[in-house]
């Protein structure tokens, strides 16, 4: 049984990987502010696994407070690190925000990881570091773009520093590069429960549905894809979840062949927002309000990866696709009460 950090772990993607974890016998422990989270997702978590994760609330920029958790715990053997500001739009309102959080925190932990001999880091990434992808599908040797936003940038930033750190110290990385993720745990006891306002489509969808909110506009449906809207390639969360415990059980075992390597997390499979609100339809059996309104501005017109190289390495293929990203965030959505 290995010792796993997780920050972030009171958010969306790390309380599923908690339970994953948790279910496939590692002891974790969390770091989380709540600054985008609730603590009744730790309720949740004890509900599914049986175990209550002990989480600090600390600010991983806080250097001082977050090296007393790791001289608490000699014994950490991966860190996966989620904690990170996401919202797109507000990275680019307040970039110096994103920038002191993410960077700093990730330094942070870097700082701790060598100082403490934890040689295991897994980094979320986000296939927002393809910037304007032109040939699809992208894959892990495709170039990254300039990034759309600040918050894309941290993205890309987060990876070089951790980079040239494999590169210097007994450390070995896996950037993870995460296309869109979706769905909730099918217990519906977690989900996507941010703090701020909802503006991914599918909890867009969902609070539209449950009368939240009036309308869901689709952002555009004259771009030159199959229906005129755009494509995303859209990965249920427990999958993903899933790949965090399998890339921890593959550098535990020592099968990177480099110390800092690079994956895309998708299912490999294009889906138009005009598709997704059907899919929704079909599996709740409701009718959703949308509009089709105008573009928005920094939309790339298609993303979609494949995962052939998580496959091969990891041994990870995702379990779910659309429908049951729509099932299971729908009936999140009904029973949440954060
Ligand atoms: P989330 O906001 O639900 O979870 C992040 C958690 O980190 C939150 O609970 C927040 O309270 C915590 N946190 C942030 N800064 C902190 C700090 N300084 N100290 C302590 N805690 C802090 O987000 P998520 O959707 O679970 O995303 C997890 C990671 O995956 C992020 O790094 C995000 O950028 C990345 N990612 C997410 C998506 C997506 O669509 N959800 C896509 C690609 C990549
Ligand atoms: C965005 C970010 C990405 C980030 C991810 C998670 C951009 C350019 N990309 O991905 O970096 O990792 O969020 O935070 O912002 N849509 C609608 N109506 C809505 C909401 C969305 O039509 O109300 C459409 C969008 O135009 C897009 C698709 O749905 O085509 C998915 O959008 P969204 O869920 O916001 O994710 P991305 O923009 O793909």
């Amino acid at each position: 049984m290995s010792k796993v950090l997780v920050t972030g772990g009171c958010g969306y993607i790390g309380s599923h990987t908690l339970v994953n974890l948790i279910t496939q016998g590692h002891e974790v422990i969390s770091i989380d502010n709540f600054m985008n989270a609730y603590e009744k997702a730790l309720d949740g978590i004890r509900e599914i696994t049986g175990i209550r994760v002990k989480n600090y609330p600390i600010d991983l920029c806080d250097a001082g407070e977050l090296a007393r958790v790791f001289d608490e715990h000699p014994d950490i053997e991966a860190v996966i690190h989620f904690a990170a500001l996401k919202a797109v739009g507000e990275s680019v309102e307040r970039p110096l925000l994103y920038f002191r959080n993410n960077i700093n925190s990730l330094i942070n932990i870097l700082d701790q990881a060598v100082k403490h001999k934890v040689k295991n880091i897994i980094f979320s990434s986000s296939c927002t570091v393809y910037g304007q992808a032109t040939d699809l599908p992208v894959t892990e040797t495709t170039e990254m773009k300039e990034a759309e936003s600040p918050y894309g940038r941290t993205k890309q930033i987060g990876e070089y520093i951790l980079k040239d750190i494999a590169r210097l110290k007994d450390i070995n990385v896996l950037s993870l590069r995460y296309f869109n993720p979706a769905g909730a745990h099918p217990s519906a006891k977690i989900g996507e429960a941010p703090r701020v306002i909802a503006l991914n489509l599918v909890p867009v969808i969902m609070e539209t549905a449950a009368g939240k909110r009036d309308k869901c506009l689709v952002f555009g449906d004259d771009y030159n894809t199959r229906d005129g809207s755009c494509v995303r390639d859209y990965i249920h969360v427990v999958d993903l979840a899933d790949a965090h415990t399998k890339a921890v059980s593959y550098l535990l075992a020592g099968k990177n062949t480099d110390k800092y390597e690079v994956f895309n997390l998708c299912i490999g499979d294009g889906i138009t927002v005009l598709e997704a609100i059907r899919a929704f339809e079909k599996v709740s059996g409701k009718k959703l309000n949308y509009e089709v309104g105008p573009r928005r501005p920094g939309d790339v017109v298609a993303i979609y990866s494949n995962y052939e190289k998580a496959q091969r390495l990891l041994g990870w293929e995702p379990q779910y696709g659309i429908e049951d990203i729509m099932r299971s965030a729908w009936q999140w959505e009904q029973v949440r009460e954060y």
